[in-house]
């Protein structure tokens, strides 16, 4: 695949979606063919599962098929969005992909690792993103400009443990592998953290030269 697979990860009001516009708006002014694209999601079908992820309901859903569900979802998206737009040579910016496997099941759930990466493999081959931004900040504070969008989904009325556990895991998971992961300070006024992000604009070009 000749594309380029970035991914932008963190809890819950990191500011992913905002900055992941923000990142589009630059690479297009440089000429490259941007695909937005956000996980879980993505495609029509994807996007139902989504809801069934995202949907406060009654009875209570086993983290074996909250991972499943996730992995079912990718699994279209790949096939449908990723894969065929990095065969076309574009940038793909997803806003979470399966670092937020990692860091809800694994870290928030409590699911193995091991398990999390047997179905990568199999969902995935060996698609993996190129570069991961990790957007980083307090739990409380990305929860509370979280909330300040209005009714709470099924994973934002998860505890304080959950989400700091969540936030670990993306820490641990950036720091043991540092070509592939940036981390991005998202606590600071959102003018800062662009700043940030235009700092990360010549090493995504080079990426993308291949
Ligand atoms: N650095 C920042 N400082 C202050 N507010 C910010 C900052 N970044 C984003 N915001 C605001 O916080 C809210 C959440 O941002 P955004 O939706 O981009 O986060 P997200 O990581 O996509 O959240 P979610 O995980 O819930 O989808 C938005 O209202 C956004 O304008
Ligand atoms: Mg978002």
């Amino acid at each position: 695949m000749s594309g380029l697979f970035i991914t932008l990860e963190g809890p819950e009001g990191a500011g992913k979606s905002t900055n992941r516009d923000y990142l589009a708006r630059k690479l297009e002014a440089q000429g490259l063919e941007v695909v937005l694209s956000r996980e879980p999601g993505g495609t029509p079908l994807a996007e139902r599962v989504r809801e069934l992820l995202l949907t406060p309901n009654a009875e209570p859903m086993a983290a074996d098929t909250e991972l499943l569900l996730v992995f079912a979802a990718r699994a279209q998206h790949i096939a449908q969005v990723i894969a065929p737009a990095l065969a076309r040579g574009c940038v793909v910016l997803c806003d979470r992909f399966t670092d937020a496997t990692y860091a809800y099941q694994g870290g928030g759930r409590g699911l193995s690792e091991a398990r999390i990466s047997q179905l990568e493999d199999f969902v995935q081959g060996d698609l993996r993103p190129d570069l991961t931004l990790v957007f980083d900040l307090p739990i409380e504070v990305g929860l509370s400009r979280a909330a300040a969008r209005g009714r709470l989904d099924r994973f934002e009325q998860e505890g304080s443990n959950f989400f700091n556990a969540v936030r670990q895991t993306y820490l641990k998971r950036a720091q043991a592998a540092p070509e592939r992961y940036r981390i991005v300070d998202a606590a600071q006024p959102l003018e800062q953290v662009q700043v940030a992000l235009d700092a990360l604009l010549p090493t995504i070009l080079e990426l993308s030269r291949g």
